[in-house]
């Protein structure tokens, strides 16, 4: 199956000039949907993961379905303000700024085998950010799945530690 057919290009979304990979056409169409989950799944499973890591908010809907084909837990890495229990902060750095994300602290436990997911690797920046996160509740990260690489934008570099798994990948 060709998942790379499934992704549909917008063109100057969000902003003039970005050519903007839509994974909705992938998500709706129920073999696409199936295929990219068991690759994701076939990569994981084995490993011993106790927890999926899903990145707001694209990173929730194939993080969910993977945590329970793999009999993990499903944690929420959500944006700033979101989350309603004690919880602690990464900050990264955007095109122009800042932005944070949040993971509540009881999430993980000590010793945690985390699978971190997100629908797509672009500089890497939020990524890098959940991996401190994940870290610094004394958690492992054992593999990070996404759907899409942007490779020449070179994010794998900050994950260099890591095993980072991609589905599709453009050059
Ligand atoms: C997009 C994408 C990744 C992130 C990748 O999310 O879904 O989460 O950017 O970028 P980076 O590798 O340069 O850090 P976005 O923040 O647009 O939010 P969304 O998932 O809620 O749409
Ligand atoms: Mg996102």
């Amino acid at each position: 199956m060709n998942l790379e057919k499934l992704i549909r290009d917008v063109p100057d979304f969000p902003k003039k000039g970005i050519i903007f990979k839509d994974i909705t056409t992938l998500l709706k169409n129920s073999d696409g949907l199936n295929y990219a989950v068991n690759l994701l799944y076939d990569f994981a499973k084995g490993k011993g993961i106790t927890k999926v890591a899903g990145i707001e908010s694209r990173g929730f809907i194939l993080g969910g379905i993977l945590a329970s084909k793999l009999n993990a837990g499903f944690v929420p890495i959500r944006k700033p303000n979101k989350l309603p229990a004690e919880k602690i902060s990464a900050t990264y750095e955007l095109e122009y700024g800042t932005d944070k994300i949040e993971i509540h602290k009881d999430a993980i436990e000590k010793g945690d085998k985390v699978l971190l997911h997100d629908d797509l690797l672009a500089t890497g920046g939020t990524m890098e950010a959940a991996v401190k996160l994940i870290e610094e509740l004394g958690g492992e990260v054992v593999q990070i799945g996404f759907i899409i690489e942007l490779c020449f934008l070179n994010g794998k570099d900050k994950l260099k530690n890591y095993d980072v798994v991609s589905l599709i990948k453009y050059d």
